[in-house]
C-alpha cells in the first residue's frame, strides 16, 4: 500500500508497518511497529514524526525519566522503558537513536531476533557497526543507517518541522533501506540511498556545510568587527552577499560563482588583505590563504589565467604581505 501527501504536503500512511513487511519481506519483520532507543533530540523528534504519519510507534527506551515522560506524552500508544533490550520484545523496526560513540557498545547489548531489523541514525558511521546485534550467523536481521540532514534541537515540534523536506541518507541492506526509503517519504523526507563506502565523505560535506560555514561566519564577523561592524551588521552586510554566491551557484555552477582578486590575478590586493589580518585578526589568516588556495584550484581549472598570473597568486598566498 501506497505513501499518500496530506493537504499540507505530509506524508500520511495507510498501511501498517506489518502490510508493508509482508509486501516487500515476509520475513524482514518479526513484529509490525516502530521501537526507538534514545529520546534524546533526534529520537523524539522521529518518534514524533513516524507516529503522526500513522507508522506505529510502540517502544521507547531512555535511562531518563523526564525524556521517557515526554516522549508518551507526545506519541500516543508507546511503552516506555529504561533498558534498550527491552525495546526489542516489542518492535520490528528499532532505531537506535544514541550517540555515536554509544552505539557500537549498546549493539553489543542488544541481540536481534530474525526478522528484526535495526538501523541508527548516525551520519559518520555505516551499517556494519551494528553487526554485533544479530544473534547468530543465518539468523536474518536487517542492519542499516537512517540519517536525517537536520540540525535538531531541544524544541521538539521545530525539528519535527524541519524533517519536512529533508534528506536522509540511507545505507545497508537492500529490502531494509527499500522500507526506510518508504518511511522517509511518509515523514516528508527524501530518501537518499549512498554508494557503499561513501559514507564518510557525504557526512564530511555536510559537517562543511553547517559547522563550516558557521566557522566561516565567525571569520567573516571578526574582521566586521574591525570595520566597526557589529553581529547583526555582519550579518546583514555580508550574509546577502553569501545568498547571492548561492544563488549563482545553484544557477550557473560552482566555478561559474567565483569572483575576487584571485580570478583576476590581483596579488596586490591580496597582498594587502594577508597584511591586514596579520595586523587585525591573526587567528583569521590561514583560513583566508586555504580558501585562497581553494580558489585559485577553481580559477586554473577554469583557465582563466595565465600560468604566471598562477604561480604570482600561489606566490603571495606562501610568503604574504
Ligand atoms: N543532533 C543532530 O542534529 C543530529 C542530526 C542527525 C543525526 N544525529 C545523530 O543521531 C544520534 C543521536 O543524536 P542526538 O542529538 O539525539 O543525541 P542526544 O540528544 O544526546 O540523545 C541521545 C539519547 O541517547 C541516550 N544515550 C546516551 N548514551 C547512551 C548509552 N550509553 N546507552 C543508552 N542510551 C544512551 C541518551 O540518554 P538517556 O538514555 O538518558 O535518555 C539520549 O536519550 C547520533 O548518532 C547523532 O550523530 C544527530
Amino acid at each position: 500500500m501506497k505513501t499518500e501527501r496530506d493537504d499540507a504536503g505530509r506524508g500520511t500512511r495507510r498501511a501498517s508497518l506489518n502490510d508493508e513487511a509482508e509486501r516487500r519481506a515476509p520475513q524482514a519483520m518479526a513484529w509490525p511497529g516502530v521501537g526507538i532507543i534514545g529520546a534524546g533530540a533526534v529520537g523524539t523528534a522521529l518518534g514524533v514524526a513516524i507516529s503522526r504519519a500513522g507508522w506505529p510507534v510502540v517502544a521507547v527506551a531512555s535511562r531518563d525519566a523526564d525524556r521517557r515522560e515526554r516522549f508518551c506524552a507526545l506519541v500516543p500508544g508507546v511503552r516506555a522503558f529504561i533498558e534498550p533490550a527491552a525495546v526489542l520484545d516489542h518492535a520490528g523496526l528499532v532505531i537506535l537513536a544514541v550517540p555515536d560513540h554509544a552505539i557500537a557498545g549498546i549493539a553489543t547489548q542488544i541481540k536481534l531476533r530474525s526478522g528484526q531489523a535495526l538501523v541508527h541514525t548516525s551520519g559518520a558511521l555505516g551499517a556494519e557497526v551494528l553487526g554485533p546485534a544479530v544473534a547468530a550467523e543465518g539468523t536474518f536481521a536487517g542492519l542499516g543507517a537512517f540519517h536525517p540532514l537536520v540540525s535538531f534541537t531541544s524544541d521538539v515540534e521545530r525539528s519535527v518541522e524541519s524533517l519536512e523536506g529533508a534528506t536522509f541518507a540511507l545505507d545497508g541492506d537492500e529490502r531494509l533501506t527499500e522500507l526506510l526509503a518508504d518511511l522517509v517519504v511518509a515523514i516528508g523526507g527524501t530518501p537518499l540511498r549512498l554508494p557503499r563506502g561513501s559514507k564518510a565523505a557525504y557526512h564530511a560535506a555536510a559537517v562543511l556545510a553547517s559547522g563550516g560555514l558557521v566557522a566561516l561566519l565567525d571569520a567573516i564577523v571578526t574582521l566586521g568587527a574591525t570595520a566597526g561592524l557589529d553581529e547583526r551588521g555582519s550579518l546583514a552586510v555580508y550574509g546577502r552577499l553569501m545568498e547571492q554566491t548561492l544563488a549563482n551557484a545553484r544557477a550557473s555552477g560552482v566555478a561559474a560563482s567565483l569572483t575576487g582578486p584571485v580570478t583576476r590575478g590581483d596579488v596586490g590586493t591580496i597582498a594587502a588583505h594577508i597584511a591586514v589580518l596579520e595586523s587585525n585578526a591573526p587567528g583569521v589568516v590561514e583560513l583566508y590563504r586555504a580558501l585562497s588556495r581553494r580558489q585559485l584550484r577553481i580559477v586554473e581549472e577554469r583557465g582563466s589565467l595565465a600560468p604566471n598570473q598562477v604561480a604570482a597568486v600561489r606566490d603571495v598566498l606562501a610568503k604574504g604581505a
